[in-house]
């Protein structure tokens, strides 16, 4: 049975009539048009659907509305309302990452990791980056150039 759900989705409040299980990246991308966000496997697995809720990277797919009601959620458009995060620029720079599909996720994920060593004054390690992405799958065989591009926004 359909309820009526409301998420503040990039500073903007959104709401949407849906059964309580619907995975958060079906009311990002198929009613608010927010296709930043990908589906991948769908099941937790893949990473590339993964979004801020409250400030923490969380994979949309199997992130059922009822859970994220009333909470803040960030997608990678809202990322980028103030320019390019550090972790886009250097991803830029570095010419890291080829399909645009899984690298939302990589971004999302990355970006809050980034955020944190920052203002912390503590850059990333190489091995701290690969376990951050440990849960991102990408087939193309960046990985090298997005560790460094990773490694080098988080040193500001
Ligand atoms: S689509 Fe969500 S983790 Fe793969
Ligand atoms: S950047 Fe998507 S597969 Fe590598």
């Amino acid at each position: 049975m359909s309820e009526t759900f409301t998420v503040v989705v990039n500073g903007v409040q959104r709401s949407i009539d849906a059964d309580p299980s619907t995975a958060l990246l079906w009311a990002l991308r198929d009613a608010w048009g927010l296709t930043g966000t990908r589906f991948g496997c769908g099941a937790g697995s893949c990473g590339a659907c993964t979004v801020w809720v409250d400030g923490v990277p969380t994979h949309s797919c199997d992130t059922p509305l009822w859970s994220v009601a009333g909470k803040d959620v960030t997608t990678v458009e809202g990322l980028t309302e103030q320019g390019p995060h550090p972790v886009q620029e250097a991803l830029i720079a570095h010419q890291a990452g080829q399909c645009g599909y899984c690298l939302s996720g990589i971004v999302m994920r990355s970006a809050a990791a980034v955020d944190e060593a920052r203002a912390a004054g503590k850059p990333l390690a190489e091995d701290d980056v690969r376990q951050c992405l440990d849960g991102h799958l990408c087939r193309c065989g960046a990985h090298n150039r997005i560790v460094r591009a990773i490694v080098e926004a988080s040193e500001g």
